[in-house]
């Protein structure tokens, strides 16, 4: 792992309400970007879909503040590049435990949830004027049992599951490295790179999966990731389905 890379802020606070909140508040008030933002407490992490996040003491919340200029359908990718960070993280300090991704931006260690990724972001006309690539990992502590909702995945920790157990600062300096590398690789390649790498790693591809989409549940089997991000399910009668936004669940 090299050093901190070069051009990029870091900011590590003791106690805020939400990383991603912060990194809103910083983006409105002109802060440079790309920059990290750590906080070693957060009072009121953010979940997707509106729910909390639950942060045990020595776990790591963050968010990096980029400006990326794009189409929101373009900066929405950019969780599958989020999901790699962390994935690589958990390669590095837990080499024994298998590392996978569920669509469309959870990343499992040995099955369970180990880490949570929210994007957040604001436009400025048709394009993304910033972007909060905001991420929790639990490196030292699983959620408490009653904060996971009825029907979500079990969790675990990078420690939990025999990892090292690091300093978040530590996670952070991964976490940046790694950044730095595979966005350089989407600049060169584009999300066709980064599609590759997360594809390489997804869990329950050609298997059974229950989509939770907004007009119901549908099941079938998970055929691929397209260009856009776009899950592609094989339904019962064989017609394949893109499916942009859902929750799924992996039959046991
Ligand atoms: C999920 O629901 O799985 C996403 C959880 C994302 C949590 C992280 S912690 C750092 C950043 N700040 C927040 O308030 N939320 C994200």
């Amino acid at each position: 792992m090299t050093g901190w890379p070069e051009g990029v802020g870091r900011h590590v606070l003791e106690e805020i309400d939400s990383t991603n909140a912060e990194a809103a508040r910083r983006a409105a008030a002109g802060e440079p970007a790309p920059c990290w933002i750590l906080a070693r407490r957060q009072t009121a992490g953010r979940g997707r879909m509106g729910r909390r996040w639950a942060m045990p003491d020595g776990n790591l919340a963050a968010s990096l503040l980029i400006r990326p200029g794009c189409t929101p359908a373009e900066a929405a990718r950019y969780s599958f590049l989020a999901a790699l960070l962390v994935a690589r993280l958990c390669d590095r300090l837990a080499p024994g435990a298998t590392v996978s991704l569920k669509w469309p931006n959870d990343v499992l260690l040995n099955g369970a949830k180990v880490a949570g990724i929210l994007l957040e972001s604001g436009s400025a006309g048709q394009r993304v004027a910033w972007l909060a690539l905001g991420i929790g990992v639990n490196l030292a502590h699983a959620p408490p049992s009653g904060a996971i909702r009825e029907g979500g995945m079990a969790a675990t920790s990078i420690a939990g599951e025999g990892g090292r157990a690091v300093a978040p600062e530590e996670a952070l300096a991964h976490l940046a490295a790694s950044f730095a590398e595979l966005d350089a690789l989407r600049a060169r390649e584009g999300f066709a790179a980064i599609r590759r790498l997360w594809l390489a790693r997804a869990a329950r591809l050609g298997g059974p999966v229950t989509v939770h989409a907004a007009d119901g549940a549908v099941n079938g089997v998970f055929e691929d990731v397209d260009l856009t991000g776009a899950l592609v399910l094989r339904t019962s009668n064989g017609a394949l389905r893109r499916i942009a936004a859902a929750d799924i669940h992996f039959p046991d």
